[in-house]
């Protein structure tokens, strides 16, 4: 079997005619700084203690900024007494549930301001393994945005339920033709970001509240001109606790990403009309 989770560059795979991976040979990528890992929560007390510590393992000289949204069933708390025994885990404490978006966009505030020169998106519930992590920050060392995906070969899903792979591997391949991304996996959450790049992409214009957020981000990077590479990973259904997946969340995507693309075409349209 070939071994795609030996960190070696040909784990990364660039889509297209390598075009970008040549332009990318060409660039010069400065040294990465230190990674902060950033985990949104929302009812996560069955598994924040267990993602954290497999965090710390897995890549020691790591932080950790758990950005919980109140939680009702106490993640919060067991988060703060995380923080109290190391010094490399943090809590951020939002009023109340606002979307995965929002918990990102306070999350990646928090660590440029803290100096942080890499940051990582990574679910609370395990279907992102900490153990993987080495491997995204390996190819983030020559891209502007590494994301982990499961739509490219050697990525994968285990235990997930085939409508929701429908709806998932769907919902990349819209947004890849609507939007016109050389992308496959784009509404996935394990990400690594240099700081740089997340300074380049208006995170201020940035309204997705839910999961489109991931897409939202994805699609700016590639239109700013960043590096993107995927990375193949391994997603392993939650064991614990409830995905907070909803049909307005769906629905705030769907209709997202049909207005984006909408605007790029007719964006296109005009920008020919001006050079005849
Ligand atoms: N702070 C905060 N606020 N965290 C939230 C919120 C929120 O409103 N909603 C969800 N989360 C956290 C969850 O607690 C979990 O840590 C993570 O975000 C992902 O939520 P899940 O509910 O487990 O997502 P999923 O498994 O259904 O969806 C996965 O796949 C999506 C589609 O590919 C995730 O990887 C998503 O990021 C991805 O977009
Ligand atoms: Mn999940």
């Amino acid at each position: 079997m070939v071994d795609l989770c030996d960190g070696h560059e040909g784990a990364v795979v660039n889509d297209g005619d390598g075009t970008l991976a040549e332009q990318a040979q060409q660039r010069q990528f400065g040294p990465l700084g230190t990674a902060l890992v950033i985990i949104p929560t929302y009812n996560e007390a069955e598994n924040i203690k267990s993602i954290v510590g497999r965090v710390r393992e897995a890549v020691p000289e790591a932080h950790v900024l758990v950005a919980d949204d109140n939680s009702p069933d106490g993640t919060g708390k067991l988060a703060d007494e995380l923080a109290a025994e190391d010094d490399q885990v943090q809590v951020l404490h939002r009023k109340g549930k606002e979307g995965l978006g929002a918990a990102y966009l306070a999350g990646f505030r928090w660590g440029i301001e803290h100096g942080y020169g890499v940051l990582v998106e990574m679910d609370a519930d395990g279907s992102h393994q900490p153990e993987e992590l080495p491997r995204l920050l390996t190819a983030l060392k020559g891209a502007d945005l590494v994301l982990g995906s499961r739509w490219v070969p050697g990525g994968r899903v285990v235990n997930w339920p085939k409508s929701r792979e429908f709806i998932s591997r769907g919902g990349s391949l819209y947004s890849r033709l609507a939007l016109d991304l050389p992308l496959r996996d784009i509404t996935g959450g394990y990400r690594a970001f240099r700081k740089e790049t997340l300074e380049g992409l208006g995170l201020d214009e940035v309204a997705s509240q839910g999961y489109c957020f991931q897409v939202d981000l994805a699609r700016r990077a590639v239109k700013a001109g960043y590096h993107v590479v995927e990375v193949p990973i391994t997603f392993v259904e939650r064991e614990l606790g409830d995905s907070k997946m909803s049909r307005d969340i769906l629905v705030e995507a769907l209709w997202r990403v049909t207005t984006w693309g909408a605007a790029e075409r007719v964006g296109k349209v005009l920008g020919r009309g001006k050079k005849a």
